[in-house]
């Protein structure tokens, strides 16, 4: 291996389009059906490598994150692949942090993605996710990017056709939502107690499911989309909801909140219509962006990693993998 490979490497973010939290694991965690979809807006990691005597691994981050996930997703790499190698990365975040969003996950699996390839060793995707999973729910899809239904604690992944060009205004007002507690605040029981009860009401996203994968426009399947942590999250912080409200009286089909918050998202049928909408927002953090689908997330993945793979498999192959 040369003394340094290196690589610029775009982490998308996500957004979810239906989410709906079925009931309490006897892990801790929550049982999901949620349908992620990637989207254009991207925080930004240039990645260094070196084989070496001792694993260094060193972060330069835009703002500073403590116990930042793509440093766990570095050591994991380099566990799983048995070696030694100094790691350098210089993060620049796009995505707001702590808005549901995926930012910290999907610049996790970027690591998990890239890294490998830098380094010339092969990792079966089997243990990727395993790896993706351990360090959080919606690691995994990041693997996978596109549009994909999630089920389990979020990593049970059953991708869905690419749908057309959708345009997404993403509203981010700076609120920072503790994940843990707007689980706590669903006050969700046990799994075995909800399952009778609660399934005939949890049928949104198969709903989606099916009309995704029938290939519809946004306007037909926007009536499947919710999102449990609205009713939690709105109640603690209104603003939120007028946010939403405002998304959709400026023709948003679907507005939603994403993840547990506190970004919300608008689909607009065009360009012009999403440029409309986006003056009415003022001051307000804003990002205009559009849907990724599973084919641009593959040819982003394959474009950024071009000088160190030699053929368009999934995930990436090392062009230096024996
Ligand atoms: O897996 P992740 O680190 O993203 O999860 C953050 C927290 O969100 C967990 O500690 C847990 O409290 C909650 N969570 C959950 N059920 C899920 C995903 C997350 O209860 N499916």
């Amino acid at each position: 291996m040369p003394e340094t490979r290196s690589a610029r490497l775009r982490a998308p973010a996500k957004i979810n389009l239906t989410l709906e939290v079925l009931g309490k694991r006897s892990d801790g965690f929550h049982e999901l059906r949620t349908v992620f979809q990637t989207v254009t807006l991207a925080d930004t990691i240039e990645i260094s490598v070196a084989r070496a005597r001792k694993s260094r691994i060193e972060i330069d981050s835009e703002p500073v994150i403590p116990d930042n996930l793509a440093v766990r997703a570095a050591e994991t790499v380099l566990q799983l692949a048995g070696v030694n190698a100094v790691v350098t990365m210089r993060l620049r975040k796009r995505i707001p942090m702590g808005g549901g969003l995926g930012g910290g996950s999907s610049d996790a699996a970027a690591v998990l993605l890239g890294l490998p390839v830098l380094l010339g060793c092969f990792i079966p995707v089997g243990r990727l996710l395993e790896a993706a999973a351990q360090l959080g729910s919606d690691v995994p899809f990041f693997l996978l990017g596109g549009t994909a239904a999630g089920l389990g604690r979020g990593g049970d992944l059953y991708p869905l056709p690419d749908s057309g060009p959708t345009h997404v205004l993403i509203v981010a007002p700076g609120i920072h939502v503790s994940t843990p507690e707007a689980y706590r605040a669903l006050r969700r029981p046990p799994l075995a107690l909800t399952s009778a009860s609660v399934s005939p009401k949890i049928n949104n996203s198969p709903s989606l499911s099916f009309q995704l994968g029938a290939g519809v426009w946004p306007d037909e399947w926007a009536t499947c989309c919710r999102n449990d942590f609205e009713a939690v999250v709105f109640e603690s912080h209104p603003r939120l909801e007028s946010l939403k409200n405002k998304l959709r009286s400026a023709g948003a089909e679907p507005a939603l909140m994403t993840g547990s918050g506190s970004a919300l998202f608008g689909v607009f049928p065009s360009r012009s219509q999403l440029d409309l909408a986006m003056r009415q927002f003022g001051d307000e953090k804003v990002h205009a962006a559009r849907f990724l689908s599973r084919k641009q997330y593959r040819q982003l993945w394959w474009r950024q990693l071009r000088e160190h793979i030699d053929q368009r498999s999934w995930p990436p192959r090392s062009r230096y993998a024996r």
